[in-house]
């Protein structure tokens, strides 16, 4: 019996201890260094599990948490898990030709209405633990009174029997003060521990519903950046830079002169300037896992005006890959990364040569002539792997893959083998990377499989510096005209 309860108070103890810290102590919780490298899909058996490495599975009771880790994935899986993959962020574009975006609050909005869905589970979980324990309290207390009642008997039987059952009732009367005990101090104390927790969540979720609701109310209107167009404009930032727009903020640019114009943010700082900015991610502001529409298109925020009257600070945006594939056929085109950790360090890859085809043969990516600091991952791969796990982390030659439009080399055709779902973003995915720089903003750099999604390095990652479990700060790609020197 005293075994029983004491498993009993254990298990309760446990419970209120490890619900609460799951939900406020996500952020504080140190992530435990992996360093296996990843990226690669490889084509032994059994890896698909991602269960190897040193790391052990997480507590059963904190489980909730990584919800979205793939238990040992069984192969030949045809079932495609049910993802919700955001929509536009709630924001409509203003005007689709000027590449008008949204400011970045109608984003926080999923990212609120995502947490609530996983609170809500271990809310619903507390509860039918309090009830629980509040009926097996209740039960026990029965027992008690009966047991009361058996020890009032029994010292009345006894009474004349003296020695001979004196030990017996004894021990029964310690039993039965170690369990009132219980009933009457330790348990009414696990309960109220217990409706704490509850009701401090409860407070959480009301929290965040009051901020969901503000946040639709914001983005119920068409969103607005308000940029005032610089009197420089031209084909490109190249040209924009020659004819003395030489600051570094939003132009209009008009590549093409059948196409209509479209703002762009120009680097004309970084190596002599005249750069078209066509990716950039610096805060985590913007959604990358999108469709393959929006990749087309463009998304993000092209720049801000930090109250200087211009738009001089960039946004977290993707061009798209109409207009980055039309830019690079214009002639040479050259290409740089830049990227930076959450030390401050920073390191560059650059490529002479440059260039997206068309959405016919989905955007085959061609790049030559590396040079930088940050290692060549689009023509070697990852250099941490070897063989053919290398080669299959090349991009050079690839075509792009989004979520909804798979075209990457890992098992065509099988929906549960697509880079992009797991990885995070749209990219020219291989089998499948070596670079992510799409993938899903880490605030920190490092992180586990057990914070990503599917348990694969979806981060913003560059293997060749930083390897696949750091997810970097920022990192931009930029391209302009490449001329001989
Ligand atoms: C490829 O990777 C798998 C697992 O990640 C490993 O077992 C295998 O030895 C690797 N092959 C080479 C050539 O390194």
């Amino acid at each position: 019996m005293k075994l029983l309860l004491l498993l009993f108070l254990c298990v309760v103890g446990t419970l209120a201890q490890v619900e609460y810290d799951d939900y406020e102590g996500e952020a504080k919780k140190e992530p435990k260094a992996t360093v296996d490298p990843r990226g690669h899909r490889p084509v032994s058996r059994g890896r698909e599990t991602y269960s190897s490495g040193p790391a052990a599975p997480p507590p059963v009771s904190g489980a909730s948490r990584y919800r979205g880790r793939p238990t040992a994935a069984p192969v030949g899986k045809v079932k495609v898990e049910k993802e919700e993959y955001p929509e536009s962020g709630g924001c409509t574009h203003m005007s689709e030709k000027m590449g008008v975006l949204c400011p970045t609050g109608c984003e926080l909005k999923k990212t609120i209405q995502k947490q609530e869905r996983n609170v809500k589970p271990t809310v619903d979980q507390l509860k039918r633990s309090v009830d629980e324990l509040t009926q097996s309290t209740n039960s026990i207390y029965g027992y008690v009174m009966d047991m009361t009642a058996e020890v009032a008997q029994r010292q009345r039987v006894t009474e004349g029997n003296g020695m001979l059952v004196g030990q017996y009732t004894d021990s029964l009367e310690t039993q039965h003060a170690y369990v009132k005990d219980a009933v009457d101090v330790t348990f009414p104390q696990n309960i109220k521990i217990l409706q704490a927790v509850l009701e401090k969540i409860r407070e959480k979720i009301q929290r965040l519903e009051k901020a969901v609701t503000t946040q639709r109310a914001k983005c119920q209107a068409p969103c607005k950046v308000s940029c005032p167009i610089p009197v420089v404009s031209g084909k490109e930032c190249e040209e924009i830079f020659r004819k003395g727009g030489e600051d570094s903020q939003m132009y209009l640019i008009r590549p093409d002169p059948l196409s209509m114009p479209y703002k762009v943010y120009c680097d004309q700082t970084s190596q002599k300037g005249g750069w078209v900015v066509i990716q950039s991610r610096m805060d985590g502001s913007v959604d990358f896992g999108r469709r393959w529409d929006d990749y087309r298109r463009g998304f993000g925020n092209i720049a801000f005006d930090v109250g200087k009257g211009h738009c001089e600070t960039p946004g977290e945006y993707w061009l798209g890959n109409d207009r980055i594939s039309q830019i690079t056929k214009m002639g040479p085109t050259e290409l740089l990364v830049e990227m930076e950790d959450w030390s401050g360090s920073k390191v560059y890859a650059q490529y002479e040569q440059f260039t997206v085809q068309g959405e016919a043969t989905n955007y085959i990516l061609a790049v030559g002539r590396y040079s930088g600091t940050a290692g060549n991952t689009f023509l070697d791969g990852a250099t941490e792997l070897f063989g053919e796990n290398r080669t299959m982390t090349i991009h050079n030659g690839m075509m792009f893959s989004t979520y909804d439009r798979d075209h990457d080399k890992w098992i065509p055709g099988d929906p549960s083998k697509q880079c992009s779902k797991e990885d995070g973003g749209g990219w020219w995915y291989n089998r499948c990377h070596a670079c992510n720089p799409n993938g899903r903003y880490y605030r920190g750099g490092a992180y586990t499989k057990y914070m990503a999604k599917h348990g694969t390095d979806d981060g913003i990652v560059w293997m060749n510096w930083k390897g696949s479990w750091y997810s970097l700060k920022s990192i931009s790609m930029k391209i302009r005209p490449f001329f001989k020197s």
